[in-house]
């Protein structure tokens, strides 16, 4: 499964690609937003040269020109950028134009499996369900994934399944169970995903044991010296 960071903050990238676990970076306009006051191509382009992977990057445009010409410029950032494009039906165009151009895309909002469906058959190179926007309305998220991941195997899609809207630890497990291909999570929630009370138990035991080992072998030498 490929680890990548949903975040537009360089601070948190940066902290992220040095855990050396780091496959990729998911932005929208909305985290793109908590930035402040940045210029978006600018960030994109900083991001592409900390992370040596895939970097989305979405489109604001809903029309299919509007979002070819968005999409011309971001692509022509860096290699790595991936085009994210809404899941409605000029997106579709688009996802499919943006294909035979050999402009690789993430299509995001995807709620359904049909939706999944008709977005692999358009070409998209990664799917993003959101998985935690799903949790909150009172349903399961993590059925979609499922579903997808089984969709796109029955008809060998290449299509990417990229579990997004990742809220916590176990959201990431039942992804990975499931099969998706990439977690897009919080920097927090990366972090989190090494927490466990045993292992700071465990270490905690170790170096005090080591500490009194060193000791008895100290007072043991002393002794011997008199
Ligand atoms: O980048 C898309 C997705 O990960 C957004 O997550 O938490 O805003 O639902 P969230």
């Amino acid at each position: 499964m490929k680890f990548f960071v949903d975040t537009a903050n360089l601070e948190e990238i940066r902290e992220a690609n040095d855990m050396g676990v780091l496959d990729g970076v998911t932005t929208n306009p909305s985290l793109v937003k908590a930035e402040g006051n940045v210029d978006f191509h600018e960030r994109v382009l900083k991001i592409c040269e900390v992370v040596q992977g895939d970097v989305s990057a979405e489109v604001t445009a809903t029309d299919f020109d509007g979002m070819m010409e968005e999409a011309h410029t971001l692509a022509q950032i860096h290699d790595n950028v991936v085009v994210k494009i809404p899941l409605i039906k000029e997106g579709i165009k688009a996802l499919r134009a943006l294909d035979d151009e050999g402009i690789r895309t993430n299509c995001t909002l995807c709620f359904s499996p049909t939706q999944a469906l008709v977005a692999a058959k358009a070409g998209a190179d990664y799917i993003s369900p959101f998985i935690g926007r799903i949790d909150d309305i009172s349903s399961d998220g993590m059925t979609l994934i499922e579903e997808i991941v089984q969709i796109y195997d029955n008809y060998d899609f290449e299509t990417e399944v990229l579990a997004a809207s990742i809220r916590h630890p176990t959201h990431v497990k039942r992804a990975a169970l499931a099969g998706a291909d990439v977690a897009t999570m919080p920097f927090e929630t990366m972090v989190k995903l090494l927490d466990h009370p045993l292992t700071d138990r465990g270490l905690e035991r170790f170096l005090e044991d080591w500490e009194e080992y060193q000791e008895a072998k100290e007072e043991e030498a002393a002794t011997a010296a008199v």
